[in-house]
């Protein structure tokens, strides 16, 4: 079997592990580089704490834990990291001259045929490449957070990639269990994170008019089309009802659904201050510990069933 090939990780924060774990369970070396030992003796912890945590809940062995962790090499060297890597991946701060300068940094020292992969939620992967002297190699990998528990990676060229990098990378998600579709188009916000952002415009608009309370807007979602969502998205089910009918729906609501380019006063409002959610224990609700673990750990359970169901 030919030999699977070494993954650099630039970034040991949470995206960061959660990435060289998908890699180092699926039989790949695997290095990570960060800015501080600390952080990089942190990340591997993590992957640990992690890999035990799937294994009492059904996903994944205990004994190939510690063949998974002994993939994993850390170092604060990028040369160290890249320089036998096949497939780098970074996972830095969300700050477009950092990973322009750490790309062009890598290129320095990692063969002429490895290709760049950049995690970035929402930046332009063209922009990102412009420092590169090899832009064609230059590719977004979207993971969405926790990456090895959510399945899809949006895989968006720049302007310059070649459509071999993005096969390859598309390849090399699907070979390690991840669902990579392919954007045909490099926009800021890819797809995934323009439908939600649209859906988090409205819903921060709603609470900001009165028309009902934060909690009241998550339950209309969890308990109507976000049911139907997992299975239905928003293009079927518009096929399923008749495209009369949206034309006929759109033609009404539209002008009243919130369009404004910048972010809701009340989002502004409540940031200055100091309103920041679980990180302050007010945001658009009231937060204390048993009510965050409660909500954290529903998401993980939720993720957990789903995984076990779909893969
Ligand atoms: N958190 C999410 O839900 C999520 C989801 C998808 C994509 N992303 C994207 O992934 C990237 C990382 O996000 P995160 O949430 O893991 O952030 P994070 O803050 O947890 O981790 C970022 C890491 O980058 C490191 N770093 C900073 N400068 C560095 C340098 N010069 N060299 C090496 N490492 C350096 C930091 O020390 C930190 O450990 C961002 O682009 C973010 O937009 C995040």
């Amino acid at each position: 079997m030919a030999e699977k090939e070494k993954i650099a990780i630039l970034g040991a924060g949470l995206m960061g592990h959660g990435l060289a774990q998908i890699f180092a369970v699926n039989g790949h070396e695997v290095s990570i580089t960060d800015i501080s030992d600390d952080i990089l003796k942190k990340a591997v912890e993590n992957v640990r704490k992690n890999l035990d945590f799937l294994a009492k809940n059904g996903i994944g062995r205990e004994e190939d834990i510690g063949p998974a962790i002994g993939r994993i090499k850390t170092t604060t060297s990028m040369k160290e990291a890249v320089s036998d890597a096949g497939f780098v991946i970074e996972a830095v701060s969300e700050k477009l001259d950092l990973k322009q300068k750490l790309f062009a940094e890598a290129e320095d020292y990692c063969s002429s045929e490895t290709i760049l992969a950049t995690n970035t939620s929402v930046i332009s992967i063209t922009e990102i490449a412009a420092m590169c002297k090899i832009k064609e190699r230059v590719v977004g990998t979207h993971f969405w957070n926790p990456p090895y528990l959510i399945p899809l990676v949006e895989v968006v060229p720049g302007k310059e990639t070649t459509p071999y990098v993005v096969d390859k990378t598309y390849e090399l998600m699907k070979s390690v269990g991840k669902h990579p579709v392919k954007v045909k188009k490099d926009v800021p916000g890819f797809v995934g994170n323009r439908l939600q952002h649209a859906l988090w415009r409205e819903a921060i608009s709603i609470v900001d008019q009165g028309i009902a309370d934060a909690k009241t807007v998550d339950e209309v979602i969890s308990n109507s089309f976000g049911i139907r969502l997992p299975v239905l998205g928003p293009l079927e089910t518009a096929d399923m009802v008749g495209l009369d009918l949206t034309l006929q729906i759109h033609d009404y609501i539209l002008k009243y659904i919130e369009s404004s380019p910048g972010p809701a006063p009340i989002l502004k409002e409540k940031v200055a201050r100091g309103e920041l959610g679980f990180k302050t224990g007010r945001g658009f609700q009231e937060w204390d510990n048993e009510k965050m673990e409660a909500s954290r750990r529903k998401l993980l359970e939720h993720l957990i069933r789903w995984n076990k169901e779909h893969l």
